[in-house]
């Protein structure tokens, strides 16, 4: 195109643990719309703790949700997190080049609680102090093992990964591209899948730092399960606030809360940890998403737990698009639960 707006199209891939997401996005010099999306389930046991445990069956979910939102599609962005991945904010003298390179990835080695062969290693240097002279370096670890499984089931589905990223870096970059950042308020922003919860600190209006805790939805999911004897479908229905007429609501309610206490205090832990480093007495507001946004009774059970205003993520809210993709489902339904992918579409890729 000789004149006009250069546009970039993105597609993101998130491979979660209870479905995966897909969405392709057109980037118009900051003006974002979506050309495709969709979300697939997978069987409950096909993932677990992030491990990959039936290869075949992500495979296939994969191709059929690119089958039947744009089969043209080929690259995509991925992303990680969990216990495969390593993240941390690091200062050191300021330096450039080959120098800046060398010192970094000394710093890392002695800092990461693993062998610096065993991870592929990334950085990003995110502010320089020329006062002080030192710089803030951005490290990234992701342990090849896991690393590279995700990699060949994409490659296997027959997509090409271009850029690896972080949920916790997804949903941070889709707020950025959602909302006005207030610098004065310090952020939490909080997605809670069905075995992580990601939880990225927002201070001074900038990225301050990361945490991912081991524990989501799944545990709702079981108990619901085993309390009320349900089946699998009906289980994911009573979780989805669809048996309302079915099910007491006091019981449902209870069992949502009795479930997520190992949840709680790891993102109690989060918070705690967040304040003594980033040295603050409150953390302003929690925007929350994943698909625990969308569980009845548990935004307003976190909220009065931890003593944190609440808001409910709109990922969608400058993005434009068009609802019929959505097909049955109300967009603002499920809007939460496309924090990752939309964050991870919202990339430049080269
Ligand atoms: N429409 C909905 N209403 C209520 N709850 C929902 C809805 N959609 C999903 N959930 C709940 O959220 C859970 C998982 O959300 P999400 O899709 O964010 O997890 P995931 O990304 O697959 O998992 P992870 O990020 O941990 O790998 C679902 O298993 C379900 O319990
Ligand atoms: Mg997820």
């Amino acid at each position: 195109m000789l004149f006009g707006t250069r546009s970039n199209t993105t597609v993101g891939l998130d491979i979660g643990a209870s479905s995966i997401k897909l969405v392709k996005m057109e980037n118009h010099g900051g003006n974002y719309a979506i050309r495709a999306m969709g979300i697939r389930d997978l069987p409950v046991e096909a993932i677990v703790s992030e491990e990959i445990k039936d290869r075949d069956a992500v495979i296939f979910n994969i191709q059929s949700l690119v089958e039947q939102t744009d089969p043209k599609i080929k690259e995509v962005v991925l992303s990680i997190s969990g216990h495969g991945v390593l993240t941390d904010k690091i200062t050191i003298d300021k330096k450039s080049g080959a120098e800046a390179e060398q010192a970094i990835l000394f710093e890392a080695e002695q800092r990461a609680p693993f062998d610096v062969e065993d991870v592929t290693m990334d950085y990003h240097i995110v502010n320089v102090d020329d006062e002080l002279n030192k710089m803030d370096v951005l490290l990234v670890a992701a342990r090849n093992e896991f690393l590279t499984s995700y990699l060949d089931v994409i490659q296997d589905a027959g997509l090409k990964p271009v850029l690896v990223d972080t949920d916790a870096f997804a949903i941070l970059n889709s707020y950025e591209i959602n909302y006005d950042i207030d610098p004065d308020r310090v952020t939490a922003l909080v997605n809670i899948g069905y075995d992580v919860t990601n939880i990225t600190f927002v201070k001074d209006g900038k990225y301050h730092s990361t945490r991912d805790v081991s524990a989501g939805a799944r545990m709702i999911y079981d108990t619901i399960q085993r309390e009320f004897r349900l089946n699998q479908e009906l289980t994911a229905k009573a979780i989805r606030g669809e048996m309302e007429s079915s099910i007491d609501q006091d019981m449902l309610k209870a069992t949502i809360v009795s479930s997520v206490e190992e949840m709680m205090s790891g993102i109690e832990v989060a918070f705690s940890y967040f304040k003594s480093l980033a040295k603050v007495n409150t953390i302003d507001w929690i925007i929350l998403s994943g698909g625990a946004a969308l569980i009845p009774y548990l935004p307003e059970f976190i909220q009065s737990k931890l003593n944190v205003p609440i808001e409910i993520a709109n990922p969608l809210r400058n993005i434009e698009y068009d609802p019929d993709m959505f097909s049955y489902i109300q967009p603002e339904r499920i809007a939460p639960l496309l924090a990752v992918p939309i964050g991870l579409a919202a990339r430049k890729v080269k």
